[in-house]
């Protein structure tokens, strides 16, 4: 669903290689009890810690070192690449039944409720992010249950066309070729322009009709991805997507991206974060208890709790399309306040669902996955006042809508669309 972006600033990592070498550093010295003499026999030391159980002790302490090293590096190096299935989250499973087939079941018997918003929002969305795609290659991504073609040019330029050719259907995204700054089709070789989609040549054909195109779909290319535009009434971009600063400076780097299946209308999604109550209710237990809704207040881990302070604004114009969300996190095990885990993050969001971190954690975000998957929709809620801020982002988000929004067909039957 998203990528993020936390600020590990560069002085964070020299003091984690620095661990990192440190720790190297013990395994050698765990390994010094090794002495070589003559051809290369190794012989222990007599160093008290003699016989079999102390090299067992010694290579168990070596493998753990390593293990704990390659866990910190890939933690502190490694961008998270966390892919969940449909099934994955958020569903119980009971009864002997497999995760699937509770998922299935949740899906055809739940009430999904009544005057559910219209299925897609005006506005960007993610295709994928820049730094998959190199100049000169070509991907196959899903953008609205539409199958696109997404390639960059050779100057640099990412396009988004349809994936279907329109002369006999093939697919650009699997197996076409970028030359220049067009897409050429697998199967005849049509080549199309990424500006305007127009076919500019046909290798075996004396004329390129007029009227020979794919349709190409508005993009930018900012803050580390590739967005695509959307208008029901087919209307060019009506905003831009603002330039996310830190991004482009560098002070927030790519940490990675999680993706999650969830059975749930689009708007209740970034809903959440104008829902301060939940989060001292759901989000409170500690982050070892798990996601699992019915064990997160389980008694075992009373003594951690996380508390949560959370602000939702939409911003002005002319950046009206954008909300900002503040949260103040703090950690508290057995009574006491761990400001090491403090983590203030800025969470900036607008209908491409983008979300960036200023910290190193992701977020919590699967027990919402469990709410979102189980509930219903209610169009006109019961809020009390503390809750107002969640119908200021009802309204805040309706001018995402226009009267062309397309709408779900059966919407007492699912929520596939
Ligand atoms: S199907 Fe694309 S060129 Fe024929
Ligand atoms: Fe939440």
């Amino acid at each position: 669903m998203d990528g993020y972006y936390c600020g590990v600033s560069r002085g964070r990592k020299v003091a984690a290689a620095a661990a990192l070498v440190a720790m190297g550093g013990l395994v050698m010295h765990v390994g010094e009890p090794l002495d070589s003499i003559g051809a290369g026999y190794p012989l222990w030391r007599k160093t008290g810690l003699i016989g079999a159980p102390a090299r067992a002790a010694v290579c168990v302490l070596a493998g753990v070192t390593l293990l704990v090293l390659g866990w910190l590096y890939r933690l502190l190096f490694c961008p998270l690449l966390l892919l969940r299935a449909p099934d994955d989250v958020g569903y119980i499973a009971e009864d002997g039944r497999s995760r699937a087939q509770a998922a299935n079941e949740v899906r055809r018997r739940r009430k999904i409720g009544e005057l559910l918003p219209p299925v897609y929002p005006n506005g960007w969305y993610r295709a994928m992010d820049s730094h998959t795609l190199r100049r000169g290659e070509v991907k196959n991504a899903t953008v609205l249950g539409e199958q696109v073609a997404v390639f960059r040019g050779d100057n640099g330029q990412a396009y988004v066309v349809d994936a279907y050719c329109p002369h006999l259907g093939a697919n650009l995204g699997v197996g076409g070729r970028v030359v220049g700054n067009c897409i050429e089709c697998p199967f005849h070789g049509w080549q199309f322009r990424g500006e305007d989609g127009k076919c500019v040549k046909i290798p075996y054909a004396v004329k390129v009709p007029e009227f020979a195109k794919v349709r190409r779909w508005p993009s930018c290319d900012i803050n580390g991805q590739i967005l695509v535009w959307f208008h029901c009434e087919g209307l060019e971009p009506t905003w831009k997507v603002p330039e996310q600063e830190e991004i482009t400076r560098g002070d927030w780097v790519y940490r990675g991206r999680t993706e999650h299946f969830i059975n749930a209308h689009i708007e209740e999604i970034p809903e959440n974060a104008a829902d301060i109550a939940h989060l001292a209710h759901l989000h409170t237990p500690g982050i070892v208890s798990g996601v699992d809704l019915r064990y997160t207040n389980s008694k075992t881990w009373e003594f951690i709790r996380h508390d949560w302070k959370v602000q939702w604004e939409p911003e002005s114009d002319p950046n009206g399309h954008c909300s900002r969300m503040l949260v103040k996190h703090s950690l508290t095990v057995f009574g006491r306040h761990w400001p090491i885990m403090d983590i203030d993050v800025v969470a900036r969001q607008n209908v491409s669902h983008t979300i960036f971190y200023q910290a190193n954690v992701p977020p919590p975000f699967e027990r919402d996955v469990m709410i979102w998957n189980n509930k219903k929709y209610i169009s006109k809620p019961l809020l009390v006042k503390e809750d107002s801020a969640i119908q200021k982002h009802r309204r805040w988000y309706s001018q995402f809508y226009s009267p062309g929004s397309p709408r779900l067909a059966y919407q007492h039957d699912t929520l596939d669309f």
